[in-house]
């Protein structure tokens, strides 16, 4: 297959988060990428934490898109705790913040997104790498954008592909886990799904002496990524016994620029909303036929079930050391 060479319109849905900020500075420095909103969620952090991150983010990277504060819960009941021990307190890794001097959009999340994807239709991809609530809350307000975006690319769920089934429960990834109500309904809409899941993100590790290796090379951005990734890397060492860690939020630029790194399937998606297995995210592949059940009637959509890893770590460090 022949890349698509165009320029992405880009919303970076996100809940930063070291791995969300590792993406976003691949999203500010790829030249193929229009960066023209940020909007955030509760999940790493609550939500005016992962808002300060935002805005610290765009003052330390330079770009000018709006940040728009989103949902600081999810759709049914309370948030969960943060989870200080992946992200530290502050969100990116308890890197030392400096005062932030810029401010976010006064639009929430959800009605920025409504405006951003109606002001050019059929061209904005919507990069989203944290829970699903803000892009919910879009749909439901106003239900037409649902046909008016290109794709959606999200970085959640896990289908069992390669082993990989859950990273907060044996069956559940953290960013479905964390609102599952608002994913069943964003995945059961007819706007086309292209999903990075742990299948491919947990296939994907960057490795401490890659990450050595871009602070050498990479200039400011080199330097930035090993700061605020050395607590990360340190809780996937004692979590897992890894020499790095698992490619997330990047993985999702990566599948929304570079499809044909990853293989995929297709199918109807659904969300397991309650009981033990909640968060769970399970595929009816296209094909397969089964007697009447909760599957029918809804879209197919894509998920990545295989992954080129070395061409996506190739990919970012390109982007950055130029
Ligand atoms: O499960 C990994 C995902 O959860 C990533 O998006 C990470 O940033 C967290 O939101
Ligand atoms: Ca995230």
């Amino acid at each position: 297959m022949i890349p698509d060479m165009q320029t992405l319109k880009v919303i970076y849905d996100t809940d930063p988060g070291v791995d969300d900020a590792m993406a976003l500075l691949l999203l500010a420095r790829h030249k193929r990428v229009d960066l023209i909103g940020v909007t955030t969620v509760f999940g790493n952090a609550d939500i005016a934490t992962t808002t300060r991150n935002a805005l610290y983010l765009k003052q330390k990277l330079g770009f000018s898109a709006p940040v728009a504060q989103g949902a600081g819960a999810p759709l049914v009941g309370e948030p969960d705790a943060p989870p200080t021990f992946v992200h530290g307190l502050n969100g990116l890794g308890d890197i030392d913040l400096p005062p932030i001097s810029v401010s976010a959009d006064p639009r929430p999340a959800h009605q920025l997104i409504i405006d951003l994807v109606t002001a050019t239709p059929g061209e904005v991809t919507i990069i989203a790498v944290g829970r699903m609530t803000n892009l919910e809350r879009a749909m439901r307000e106003a239900p037409e954008i649902v046909g008016l975006v290109k794709q959606i690319v999200v970085m959640g769920g896990a289908f069992g592909r390669n082993g990989h089934t859950g990273n907060v429960t044996p069956v559940a990834e953290a960013n479905i886990w964390g609102d599952p109500d608002a994913a069943d309904i964003v995945f059961g809409a007819a706007w086309p799904i292209a999903i990075a899941g742990l299948d491919v993100t947990q296939a994907t590790v960057m490795s401490e002496t890659y990450v050595a290796k871009l602070a050498a090379d990479a200039g400011e951005d080199g330097a930035f990524v090993r700061a605020i990734s050395a607590f990360y890397q340190n809780f996937h060492r004692e979590s897992a016994g890894l020499d790095g860690f698992y490619v997330h939020d990047s993985s999702a630029v990566a599948l929304a620029l570079h499809p044909e790194f990853y293989q995929t399937e297709t199918g109807a998606i659904r969300v397991v909303t309650e009981g033990i297995a909640i968060g769970q995210t399970i595929i009816k592949p296209d094909g397969r036929n089964y007697p009447p059940g909760a599957w029918d009637g809804r879209p197919s959509q894509t998920i990545a079930v295989g992954v080129d890893a070395v061409a996506v770590l190739k990919f970012y460090r390109e982007t950055l050391v130029g």
